[in-house]
């Protein structure tokens, strides 16, 4: 018998190349050298299913990766840490997609070849997917194809009593349309503090909160080095990023921070704990993965039941 999954999303499969060094490219033939370079698995959802199986969970990824060295590299990457890929297919015509980032330690500049990253086509989210506890949208903006679908699939999900969170990640093009429309069918929302405040259209991040927490969504709102808050209804949660032991947080570069937040957050909150419990591992995850390059490298291994 097939094994029902925690979690299922929607990957935007891709790889990043991470150059680290304190260099600006700059153009007329200059030739600048850097510290170093990594290759990982990259794609918001990626690296959300990856953490959440590092804590203990069953998460699978539906998309499609490219006929090339990328999408090998991303199969192989998937299925070593556990997750499962029964629903990822290669495309004949799109090649892998590659994000190239040029990480400082608190900041990062991204070039982006989408390829595979939107390739899931409305129709392939079928009732089929459903076995499952949890649907998570990542990257929403950038998957484009499906911006008309949502609504209709999540209203599939919770008919099937399906769980559903969503982190929208940055918009691109600035426009941040269709996200308060989809709020009512969201159970858990995570977005970084510009994101909210862009969402929501208000220029504080307590009242962003309150106004993106009034349908019921509980809200979770990312703030880098200042943590994060957390909103339902009337209730807030507050949570610093953890210093106490005197030691100052490492950070090689913030690529997966938020995912890995969000992935500790939605573990702890399947299984039931306070929203305290659940910022305090989303906080660890988010920490661990600062402190190495790449978002999949630092993950924190723990099994949390
Ligand atoms: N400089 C920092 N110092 C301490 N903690 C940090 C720092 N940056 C990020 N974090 C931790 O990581 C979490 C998520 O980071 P951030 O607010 O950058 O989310 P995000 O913008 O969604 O990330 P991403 O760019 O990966 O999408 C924060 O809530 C915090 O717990
Ligand atoms: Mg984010």
């Amino acid at each position: 018998m097939v094994e029902t999954l925690d979690i299922l999303c929607v990957a935007d499969m891709c790889v990043d190349l991470v150059v680290a060094g304190n260099v600006r490219p700059q153009f007329h033939q200059a030739e600048q050298l850097v510290d170093d370079y990594s290759i990982e698995l990259g794609g918001s959802a990626n690296i959300f299913v990856s953490q959440f199986v590092k804590l203990g969970g069953r998460a699978g990824v539906v998309g499609w990766v490219g006929q090339d060295v990328f999408g090998q590299f991303v199969l192989e990457k998937l299925h070593a840490v556990g997750v499962d890929t029964s629903r990822v297919r290669q495309h004949s015509q799109l090649k892998t997609g590659l994000g190239i980032a040029l990480a400082e330690p608190d900041d990062r500049a991204i070039l982006t070849y989408p390829g595979t990253i939107d390739a899931v086509e409305p129709f392939e989210l079928t009732g089929e997917l459903l076995p499952c506890q949890h649907w998570h949208i990542a990257s929403y903006f950038l998957l484009n194809k499906l911006r008309k679908r949502w609504i209709g699939w999540l209203e599939q999900c919770r008919e099937r009593k399906l769980t559903i969170s969503l982190d929208t990640n940055w918009d691109p093009e600035n426009r941040w349309e269709g996200v308060m429309n989809l709020l009512p069918l969201i159970d858990v929302f995570l977005p970084n503090e510009a994101e909210a405040l862009a969402i929501s259209g208000e220029s504080d991040v307590t009242r962003a909160g309150e106004k993106l927490s009034r349908v019921g969504t509980l809200v979770v709102i990312k703030r880098g080095r200042e943590g994060a808050l957390a909103f339902k209804k009337n209730q807030c949660w507050r949570l610093q990023p953890d210093d106490s032991e005197g030691k100052a947080i490492h950070i090689v570069d913030s690529i997966g921070a938020g995912d890995n937040f969000d992935a500790g957050f939605i573990r702890a909150w399947l299984l039931g704990q306070e929203v305290e419990e659940c910022l305090k591992l989303a906080c660890r995850c988010a920490v661990a993965s600062l402190a190495a390059a790449g978002g999949i490298q630092g993950q924190l291994r723990e099994n949390v039941i």
